[in-house]
């Protein structure tokens, strides 16, 4: 078998294990297996590539790949090792904007094999041919790779500034938004037919520049409500991206699995748009068709409780719902919130958790905290399960969390959460709040459940406050 061959048949060994992946990751249970079956493909493939470059390309070049390998190896684990969970988010998006940034450099460099080597521009000893037939078709590959390539970086990047809190998230407005969205994708479209037709330099500069404003405003325009689904849709295309890159380097394997990262993350994203009750359609295309209402102001006055007293409310209740959201990630309260679920249980009550499909910063990670903290899956309830229990609930405990929970989503038409659904805690007979200040939650809006009669607020660290009511009870 030559090296090429068994090369093609090790792709084939790390697709199917890319599929094993996913199909473990859509579980709990298969979790753990599902990252090890993708670390199994990444490995297999990676073998292969280094061996197919040193049967047909210079030991020089695999000097050079090596090299890449052991710094870029060494650099992702480092910043897996030091990154904490709540930054988890932000370093995905920056790591879909370096698969956007190799997706742009892979068709330039087909520009400059190809296209530009048929003219002015004589590239290096590995210049590629393609057939003059084919000249049309790998002119559009380059365009199109190129094009999703640089959507993704610079969306990517604006993604990691908003989730990092180097930028606003507020939603961009700039007038007429949609037609600058639409006129990029009609400007994309006419420099590829002319680029197919006529390549040239001027054009590729063309392509890339459109590209690259058409993500940077794409992401920009989405307000921070939104961002999940966003973090997810540019999951989907850095994988078309490298699906794109895999046409243009002649690989299966990245056509492969870049195609099942580019539809399996754009049904995720169709999933979470359901689930925040989100038009898909509106949220790619930058907040098509949403208008920035103005919520309704919010007054009254909140009540303040001790952990003390929060201790003795839980003394007298039958059934406890905890709805965890960011700031126990930020406060890492997983800890003590198990403890005192477990010290509830001894005492009778019934404990169960509550969780928003989007709380958090990223899908499922509450789960993932309560998890480590060894809170056992069968009292960790989707807010489908739980919503209608919560009438019937003695006490609500909302740690850290805030837009999904805040009611306005349901009863203020103008509020730029409106139509999400939420966790409808405001129904149990007593609610208590743990945050530090009555500030607003990560889609800027002020929640009225803080000034209900039933919710009573409790400031500080949400684990230092755990742990006092743990010492209180
Ligand atoms: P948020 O609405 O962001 O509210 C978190 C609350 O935690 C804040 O009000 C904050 O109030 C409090 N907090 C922060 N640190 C704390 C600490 N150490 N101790 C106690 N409280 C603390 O969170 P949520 O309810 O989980 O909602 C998630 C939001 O993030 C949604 O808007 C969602 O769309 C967005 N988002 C979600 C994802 C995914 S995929 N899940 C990804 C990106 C964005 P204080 O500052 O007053 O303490």
């Amino acid at each position: 078998m030559s090296v090429q061959a068994a090369a093609t048949a090790a792709y084939i060994v790390a697709a199917l294990l890319t599929v094993m992946s996913l199909a473990g990751l859509s579980r709990h249970e298969t979790a753990r297996s599902g990252v090890a079956y993708g670390i199994a493909g990444m490995a297999v493939a990676l073998v292969a590539t280094v061996v197919m470059v040193a049967d047909s390309v210079s030991a020089g070049a695999v000097a050079l790949l090596a090299v890449a390998m052991v710094v870029g190896g060494g650099i992702g684990l480092w910043r897996a090792r030091v990154v904490e969970m709540t930054g988890m988010p932000e370093l995905i998006a920056l790591l879909h904007s370096f698969v956007g940034l190799a997706a742009v450099l892979v068709g330039w460099n087909g520009y400059l094999e190809v296209e530009a080597g048929q003219g002015e521009f004589q590239a290096g000893p590995t210049q590629t041919t393609v057939a003059p037939e084919l000249l049309g078709i790998h002119s559009v590959e380059v365009g199109i790779g190129v094009f999703i390539g640089a959507v993704t970086f610079t969306g990517s990047i604006v993604a990691y500034g908003k989730l990092s809190g180097r930028m606003k998230s507020r939603p961009l407005t700039l007038p007429g938004k949609n037609a600058l969205n639409l006129g990029a994708l009609v400007a994309f479209a006419a420099l590829t037919v002319g680029f197919t037709v006529a390549p040239s330099l001027g054009l590729m500069i063309a392509i890339t520049a459109v590209a690259l404003a058409l993500g940077w405003h794409l992401v920009a325009s989405i307000g921070g409500g939104d961002m999940p689904v966003v973090v997810s849709m540019l999951n989907s295309y850095s994988g078309w991206a490298a699906a794109a890159s895999g046409f243009l380097l002649d690989n299966t394997l990245l056509i492969v699995t870049g195609a099942l990262v580019g539809s399996s993350g754009a049904y995720l994203s169709y999933v979470m748009c359901q689930a925040m009750n989100r038009s898909f359609l509106s949220v790619i295309a930058g907040g098509f068709g949403v208008e920035s209402g103005t919520a309704a102001a919010v007054e009254g006055e909140h009540r303040e409780v001790t952990a003390d007293e929060v201790a003795a409310m839980l003394g007298d209740a039958s059934s406890v719902v905890i709805v965890p959201g960011y700031g126990m990630a930020v406060a890492q309260a997983q800890y003590p919130v198990a403890d005192l679920t477990r010290r509830l249980q001894e005492r009778g009550v019934e404990v169960r958790f509550g969780i928003h499909p989007v709380a958090g910063r990223l899908p499922g990670h509450m789960n993932v905290l309560l998890a480590e903290a060894k809170v056992p899956y069968d009292i960790v309830l989707e807010m489908d399960e739980i919503n209608d229990d919560l009438a019937s609930t003695s006490v609500v405990l909302v740690i850290g969390a805030n837009d999904t929970v805040n009611p306005a989503a349901m009863e203020d038409p103008a509020s730029p959460i409106a139509g999400m659904p939420v966790l409808r805690v405001w129904e149990s007979k007593d609610v208590v709040v743990f945050k530090r200040s009555m500030a607003v939650g990560y889609a800027g809006v002020q929640n009225p459940l803080f000034f209900r009669e039933n919710t009573s607020m409790i400031f500080g660290d949400a684990r230092v406050r755990v742990e006092d009511i743990i010492k209180a009870l």
